[in-house]
């Protein structure tokens, strides 16, 4: 089985980012290759980086730091679920990324997204650029959610439609197979 991390990029309150990534997570923890973890930004509540030292010499100074590299070291991949802000990701998930760096290495990186009209691609096309600096291997199999608010119930739940459940079950499929890859990488 492998580890897989499911990240909320959102922190502000009155975010939508819980109701999305409770949704993929459900259908995560269906899928027997994974055990399945959420990792909400808005509780993990990281301060701006804050380390003295470059991540890759692991010299932490901070609590918080130790605690989030603790988090993400013991992941076998993750998928990020994230809103786009102004054509962007949100600064809380650039944040998170910066703390650290070999604990992200060689680990695949599926995405959630969700916006207006562009379903929050404009975000996730400037996260693959970051997350491959940190060698990780972002999959294109993805979820993108235009107008994602036509499938939140009156509850904050999100019922999407069967294409888009579809193309979640794709996307765990693969990130399942890159899994198995990159950790024998990680052994070498
Ligand atoms: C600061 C800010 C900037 C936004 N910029 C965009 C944008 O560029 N593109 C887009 O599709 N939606 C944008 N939105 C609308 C978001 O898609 C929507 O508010 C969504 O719920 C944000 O995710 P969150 O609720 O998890 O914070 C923006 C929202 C905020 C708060």
């Amino acid at each position: 089985m492998f580890n897989l991390k499911i990240i909320i990029a959102s922190t502000r309150p009155g975010r939508k980012g819980p109701a999305i990534g409770s949704w993929i997570y459900d259908l995560a923890k269906k899928n027997s290759a994974f055990e399945v973890t959420i990792l909400d930004l808005a509780i993990i509540n990281l301060p701006f980086f804050d380390e003295p030292h470059h991540p890759r010499l692991k010299k932490y100074q901070h609590e918080h730091t130790k605690n989030w590299s603790i988090l993400i070291d013991n992941a076998d991949a993750f998928i990020i679920v994230t809103p786009e802000y102004n054509y962007g990701y949100p600064a809380t998930i650039k944040n998170a990324l910066d703390f650290l760096y070999n604990e992200w290495n060689y680990k695949p990186v599926g995405f959630v997204s969700y916006g207006g009209i562009a379903g929050g691609t404009r975000s996730v096309q400037m996260l693959k650029q970051v997350v491959t600096c940190q060698k990780m291997m972002p999959i294109p199999e993805s979820v993108n959610l235009p107008f994602f608010t036509k499938y939140l119930n009156e509850q904050e739940g999100f019922v999407p439609e069967e294409g888009i459940i579809e193309s979640a079950g794709l996307m765990l499929a693969e990130l399942a197979k890159w899994a198995a890859a990159l950790k024998t990488m990680r052994k070498s």
